[in-house]
């Protein structure tokens, strides 16, 4: 079998056209194509405010500066998520608090949230995982109560939808990533989206060395600017981004049609008040080790597969001394999810290939 990749950016001839009308036009750093980025993706998510920065991790970590979050406050994060959306609340000098997800959405569990908030808790991020959103209603309640902020990462949910609204458009502010891999890409990049004037003037001077006009230096800030070379591939992904997420869910549905009937999977789950993009296609493999022993299979078989995540935060040696607490639910997510291939430029017969190879796998295996 020809090698399935777990994922793939999804780049055309638009995105080598654009780049090389901005290559031609001798402008490569920040500026207007950069602009139109923004106001494009701006509108796209319904917000008035969208900056972009150099990447998700500089997005989150703006996020947080943008909100007064600093030394001696704590940060509510989910313990099962990437890296950066606890390593920012480190970075900007505040202490990460884990909560535990459920285990239906793989997104943090409002309940969980309560019972870690203290005097010293200032925000709560979720993370619309693999592509499904959180259970917004929930946590913005909970933050309306103790008056926390809330800040969406959406590093994996471009167009996914909460109650008709997208992601990023609903808490106080939403980060996204552009890297490579992610279902709407710039190779690397970030943004951070916003309703709230104040956070979008923070941001603008923020990124740009504190600059209100030409060296003239209002604030300390840093140089997290993308250039129109990445917005260029961004702009063209932007446009065809409902186009890429149909896509997803079509293969989606293709691998529940293949995939329903056996026993020992567990499938993503779509929400009524959800719409998913399918960052991942995260599956349950119920049984001891049996999660390791398809993932080799599948490899073995030339089909590339991911573990998302294969530790909680909790037990990463950088984030260790932040836990207090149990999040039982994260620890059993990461020895049981796999990720099969998933990206809009997968064929109908790759997927049917894979799930054809499970099927085989847990009849001939287990
Ligand atoms: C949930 C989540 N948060 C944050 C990030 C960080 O984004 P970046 O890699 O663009 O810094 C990522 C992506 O890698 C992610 O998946």
């Amino acid at each position: 079998m020809r090698l399935v990749k777990v994922n793939a950016p999804f780049v055309e001839e638009d995105e080598i056209w654009a780049v090389s009308r901005v290559i031609e036009s001798g402008m490569l750093a920040y500026g207007s194509v950069a602009e139109e980025f923004e106001r494009e993706f701006a509108k796209y998510l319904g917000v008035p405010y969208l900056l972009t920065v150099s990447n998700g991790t500089v997005a989150l970590y703006v996020a947080l500066k943008a909100l007064g979050v600093g030394e001696g406050d704590e940060v509510i994060v989910p313990d099962f998520t990437f890296f950066a959306t606890a390593s920012t609340v480190v970075l900007a000098g505040a202490t990460p608090v884990f909560a535990d997800i459920d285990l239906e959405t793989y997104t943090l569990d409002p309940a969980s949230v309560e019972k870690l908030i203290t005097d010293k808790t200032k925000a709560v991020i979720v993370v619309h995982l693999y592509g499904h959103p959180a259970k917004m209603d929930e946590i913005l309640q909970i933050a309306r109560e103790h008056g926390l902020h809330v800040i969406e990462d959406c590093a994996q949910s471009h167009g996914a939808e909460y109650r008709g609204l997208k992601t990023g458009s609903i808490g106080d502010v939403g980060a996204f990533s552009f890297y490579a891999t992610k279902n709407l890409t710039m190779g690397e990049g970030g943004a951070v989206s916003t309703k709230l004037k104040d956070i979008a003037d923070f941001v603008r001077l923020y990124r740009n060395h504190g600059q209100t006009k030409r060296y003239h230096h209002e604030m300390i800030g840093w140089n997290f600017r993308i250039t129109n070379i990445q917005a260029a591939i961004g702009l063209q992904q932007l446009r065809k981004l409902d186009r890429m997420n149909s896509r997803r869910r079509e293969i989606a549905k293709l691998y529940r049609d293949e995939l329903s009937n056996v026993e020992f999977l567990r499938l993503p789950v779509e929400k009524q008040w959800a719409k998913h993009v399918y960052h991942q296609f995260t599956v349950w493999v119920e049984g001891h080790g049996n999660r390791d022993r398809l993932s080799e299979y599948l490899r073995k078989h030339n089909v590339q597969v991911g573990i998302h995540y294969p530790k909680p935060l909790h037990a990463q040696p950088a984030l260790r001394q932040y836990f207090r607490g149990s999040c039982p639910n994260a620890e059993r997510a990461s020895t049981h999810v796999l990720s099969l291939p998933m990206h809009p430029g997968l064929r109908d017969e790759d997927v049917l290939a894979v799930a054809g190879l499970v099927r085989k796998f847990f009849a001939e295996h287990v």
